[in-house]
């Protein structure tokens, strides 16, 4: 009878928290893990989607900033700062006016989505656009949250990874077991980080039989893992992964090597061919950095490195309506009618 709690009520046992923590929530997580039909066909694998599009602020960035918040709060701090391609920003803007506290953030000038400046706008945060790219903007955050009054909420905070290994828990406890293969976008590679801890955490503790493969996907303009070296001057149209040189290289080399899985690219033309088959054929509008998992399973797959019969979870991060000029872009403009039954029916084709 009652609703989700968030992710801290929920998973309270694995996460650091204490009895007196005053928890920060909007209620996230709990997000729909969905049956991929289309998917599922392509590949010959049982194919599901970890829609963290339907977390409160419409990105996973929420099980992350839930904990960070909550902490900061802990902590007395009555300020908190990120860098951020839109997401984190629009997350930590969010909860800070859960928590009382005032938000800054630093943004890649010209590069974030504009539901997410928005999102930022509308909740308040103190925004500053930075003449750099997000590496710019994380260094930037760094130094000011050393030296002046202000918590860093970016996933070098570690309580970050900790909320968001949460979904994998719930993957888990959704499918009783562990997938086989877990896909991911990566960009900063918090996430990738966060849900191979929460895959080890699960399988040490005799809820899960083994562990997933990781696999990770870069945009091919921004794709410093793949290359084993920084990009000076990362370029993609999913802004959101436009970052190169992640905060937690390291941790991702790791989920990668330790699983068995590998990191690979994907082109900006074939991130948006599997955005449009994932709205169009699979009913799920995500922005285009989300689909940069989908796109690598499936070019994966062209590769014949996915053997059929595997359990397979692709995590779509963030939802569509963020990022909707790429959904316009290109598509017919709507035909414009009379109220008038005959004309509308034959237009729809119907007559
Ligand atoms: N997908 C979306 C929609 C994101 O916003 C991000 C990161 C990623 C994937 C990559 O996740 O960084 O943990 O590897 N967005 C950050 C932000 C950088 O500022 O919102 P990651």
């Amino acid at each position: 009878t009652h609703q989700w709690r968030g992710i801290i009520e929920e998973y309270r046992d694995r996460l650091p928290v204490t009895d007196t923590t005053p928890v920060v929530t909007l209620r996230e997580g709990g997000t729909p893990l969905v049956p991929a039909q289309v998917l599922s066909e392509r590949t010959g694998c049982e194919v599901h989607l970890k829609v963290e599009g339907a977390n409160p602020t419409g990105s996973f960035k929420d099980r992350g900033m839930t904990m960070a918040i909550t902490r900061a709060k802990e902590e007395g701090a009555k300020a908190v700062i990120c860098a951020s391609t839109g997401n984190t920003s629009a997350s930590a803007a969010a909860y800070a006016v859960r928590a009382g506290m005032v938000s800054a953030v630093l943004v890649p000038q010209g590069k974030i989505a504009l539901g997410k400046m928005g999102q930022a706008l509308v909740h308040g945060a103190k925004i500053l656009q930075v003449d750099g790219n997000f590496d710019d903007c994380l260094t930037l955050a760094r130094s000011l949250s050393e030296n002046y009054p202000v918590a860093l909420v970016n996933s070098v905070n570690p309580v970050r990874i900790e909320g968001q290994k949460t979904a994998a828990f719930e993957i888990v406890d959704m499918l009783g077991d562990a997938p086989d293969i877990h896909v991911l976008p990566v960009g900063n590679a918090g996430n990738i980080t966060a849900y191979w801890k929460g895959y080890r955490e699960y399988a040490e503790d005799g809820l899960a039989t083994h562990r997933p493969r990781m696999w990770g996907f870069q945009a091919s303009g921004s794709a410093p893992l793949v290359r084993g070296e920084v990009v000076k001057d990362p370029s993609t149209i999913a802004t959101a992964i436009r970052i190169g040189n992640p905060a937690s290289w390291e941790y991702a080399i790791a989920a990668r090597d330790e699983s068995g899985g590998f990191i690979d690219e994907v082109t900006d033309r074939e991130i948006l061919r599997a955005y449009r088959l994932l709205a169009a054929q699979e009913g799920v509008f995500v922005e285009p950095a989300s689909a940069a998992s989908v796109a690598g399973l499936l070019k994966a797959a062209e590769q014949g490195k996915v053997d059929p019969g595997q359990r397979i979870v692709c995590t779509v991060t963030g939802n569509g309506l963020k990022d909707p000029d790429w959904a316009v872009a290109g598509a017919p403009q709507p035909v414009t009618v009379p109220v008038d039954a005959a004309t509308a029916a034959e237009r729809l084709g119907l007559a």
